[in-house]
């Protein structure tokens, strides 16, 4: 077991209609002049972002409005993001939408609160000072970014997608109201169930430390949230189901079932940013698109935590010597993914990368961990390559 420290300063608000609560919140938390920030359209189609408008403007709470963060959100919005909250004396960012809209969100807080170039941060130059604060209504259960300490953006340049991480970023409140998941699309849906689930695999999957009570809590997250996914799946609607997945999603990244390990591997998420970045995929399918190349690559070196996760998680019960029922437990995993419609492959995720883009693929990703990294095994270019080439 290793030592830890567990931040969580986001004040959590769930239940139906709890964005009425907005301006409420935001006062709390000192905010005067807004920054209403959101993604491509869908908080306007719903209304919800009329709504909270009209919240602020009953309340006298003065903002500004800026839509357009598009899923694997751009560098280029975020400088505009910057200039706007510079020019109009914001206080405060409101971010009314999924993981993009917030992450752009944080990511102007950081350029607003420090000098220099915010793309900095995102290039492991140097470490932001601080960040304007944060208020969060979430519309899609997946990133865990109300909660997390993260934001990932791409700069069009390259196409580099860079996640950064500080306690800076963490929202100061975050409502959840599950009714608001309701529009997505099921193909959303499953990609945010899919990306929940693997911020506490990412955690669980190491050879570094672990807590019985840590271990417990993440294997009944994800039984959780495999459950209700497929509940999802045929019911979208159900009321219980959206609100489990949405609160597993802001318990899976915010630090709680990392508590007493070594951080984690994190290389599934390292190799998807690269795919992300290139093909602009949505983030939740290109973790399941990569998730069983990567498995049969580490499992035999990190065989104890792949048995107990087919028995544990994959409910497992024929069990052969060890490796026979990590291997099942790692197709029970896929044939979930495909349950819900999610892809297994590159193929199946839509996407035919050349010998030449997979090796470029493994090359930034490599770049971007400083060579080499992971816990379940660790990963250097040429083993990056092998796992993409294993996904085709
Ligand atoms: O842009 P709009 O029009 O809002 O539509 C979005 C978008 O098209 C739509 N959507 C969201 N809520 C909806 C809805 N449509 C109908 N009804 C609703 N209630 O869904 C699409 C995807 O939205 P997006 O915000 O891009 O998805 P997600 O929340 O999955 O965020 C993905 C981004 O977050 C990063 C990913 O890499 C990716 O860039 N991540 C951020 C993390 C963090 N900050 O901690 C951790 C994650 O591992 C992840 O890397
Ligand atoms: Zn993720």
């Amino acid at each position: 077991m290793f030592d830890f420290k567990y931040y969580t300063p986001t004040k959590v608000i769930l239940g139906r209609n709890t964005q009425e609560r907005v301006a409420e919140l935001i006062r709390e938390f000192g905010g005067t002049k807004i920054l209403i920030h959101y993604g491509g359209g869908s908080v306007v189609r719903s209304g919800l972002l009329k709504q909270v408008t009209d919240r602020l403007d009953a309340d006298g709470i003065s903002y500004v409005t800026l839509g357009g963060a598009v899923p694997n959100p751009r560098l280029s919005l975020v400088y505009e993001g910057i200039k706007l909250c510079k020019k109009e004396k914001v206080d405060f960012l409101l971010a009314v939408g999924g993981g993009s809209a917030i992450d752009s969100a944080k990511a102007i807080g950081y350029g607003v609160a420090n000098e220099g170039d915010v793309w900095d941060f995102y290039s492991y130059k140097r470490t932001a000072k601080g960040c304007l604060p944060l208020g969060v209504i979430l519309t899609l259960a997946a990133t865990g970014s109300e909660m997390s300490d993260s934001s990932v953006i791409t700069k069009e340049e390259g196409l580099i997608k860079r996640g950064y991480s500080s306690d800076f970023g963490r929202a100061r409140f975050a409502i959840l109201n599950p009714e608001l998941t309701m529009t997505l699309p099921d193909y959303q849906t499953a990609c945010g169930c899919t990306d929940i689930m693997m911020h506490t695999m990412e955690r669980y999957f190491t050879n570094g430390g672990n807590m019985e009570i840590t271990d417990s809590m993440a294997e009944a997250l994800l039984r959780t949230v495999k459950k209700n996914a497929l509940i999802l799946y045929k019911d979208p609607k159900n009321y219980d189901a959206r609100a489990e997945v949405m609160w597993a999603g802001s318990l899976s990244h915010n630090g709680l079932t990392g508590c007493g390990n070594d951080g984690g591997d994190w290389m599934t998420h390292k190799l998807e940013h690269e795919l992300g970045g290139l093909y602009d995929v949505a983030h939740g399918a290109g973790l399941a698109a990569i998730w069983g190349s990567w498995a049969r690559y580490v499992y035999k070196n990190c065989l104890h935590r792949f048995k107990r996760y087919a028995v544990n998680v994959m409910g497992i019960t024929d069990e052969g010597n060890d490796e026979e029922t990590a291997l099942k437990g790692i197709e029970a995993m896929e044939d979930f993914y495909r349950s819900i419609g999610m892809p297994t492959n590159l193929r199946e995720l839509g996407v035919n990368p050349t010998e030449e883009e997979l090796r470029l693929m493994a090359k930034k990703c490599a770049d971007g961990v400083g060579g080499e990294k992971g816990s379940a095994r660790v990963l250097n270019e040429e083993a990056m390559l092998s796992i993409y080439r294993a996904s085709m």
